[in-house]
């Protein structure tokens, strides 16, 4: 057992600070662990959101010495011996309490996706894709909604701008329908217009950050840039589909 020092964020949406505690950490415990001791030896009411303790339902996610992460899957052997480890509330959404933010937000924007519609089954009545549309669109699924992409992209964080941007996990989310060969929706329009895929400069900080390791730029994001270029500014594209009608592009 080491005795560490922890700083937490401690506060509302309207005022705030950090509290400093020490705290008894024994072999094997994770950050989460450390803010339930926390909790139950020196303050009872702080808050902070968990669920699985497994890093699966996402719902941990804080600013663990100013990188997004997971706090069940932060193990305190990662840090070095006298290191201060200062946990604080994900910055690019609004604080509730503690280390706990409103990221209702998110939810919306997953509300304005169109959902799956699929095409006519084949006549035997079954769905054929070959296995490497399905591997492609399974990366995608993997993603538990921990929204730490979301925290860490410059466009939400920095630039505020989400009127304009849907974010990294909504991106991934479009590119495994558009990427998908038995959707039938033409989703090119509204991933370049409403989710706003201009806006990503392909820095990659959302795919550092993704505890299920998605490639979310260069998989996800980067082919629908491609696919809206394709569609809006490639001129023999754009000669091809006025000629022959040519839509959806796979
Ligand atoms: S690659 Fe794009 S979506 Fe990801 S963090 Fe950078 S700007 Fe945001
Ligand atoms: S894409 Fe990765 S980082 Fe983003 S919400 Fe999903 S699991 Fe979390
Ligand atoms: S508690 Fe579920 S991912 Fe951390």
């Amino acid at each position: 057992m080491a005795s560490r020092t922890f700083r937490v964020w401690r506060g509302n949406a309207d005022k705030g600070d950090f509290q400093t505690f020490q705290v008894e950490v024994d072999t094997g415990m994770v950050v989460l662990d450390v803010l339930h001791r926390i909790q139950a030896r020196e303050a009872g009411d702080l808050a902070v959101r968990w669920n699985c303790k497994a890093g699966k339902c996402g719902s941990c996610s804080m600013e663990i010495n100013g990188k997004p992460r997971l706090s069940c899957m932060t193990r305190m052997n990662s840090f070095g011996p006298d290191e201060t480890i200062t946990v604080q509330p994900l910055k690019t959404f609004p604080v509730i309490k503690d280390l706990v933010c409103d990221v209702s937000w998110n939810y919306k924007q997953n509300k304005r996706i169109a959902r799956f519609k699929p095409k006519p089954r084949d006549p035997d009545g079954n769905y054929r894709m070959f296995q490497e549309d399905v591997d492609r669109v399974q990366e995608f699924r993997k993603c538990i909604e921990c929204f730490l992409c979301q925290d860490v992209c410059h466009v939400l964080r920095d630039r505020d701008r989400k009127d304009a941007f849907v974010g990294p996990r909504f991106m991934i989310r479009l590119a495994g329908l558009e990427m998908n060969p038995l959707d039938t929706d033409d989703r090119i329009p509204a991933i370049r217009k409403e989710f706003g895929s201009g806006m990503c400069n392909i820095t990659r900080c959302c795919t550092e950050v993704c505890p299920e390791h998605i490639n979310i730029t260069d998989n996800g994001i980067i082919p629908l840039k491609e696919r809206v270029v394709d569609r809006y500014y490639d001129p023999l594209a754009m000669l091809g589909r006025k000629l022959f009608g040519i839509g959806k592009r796979r």
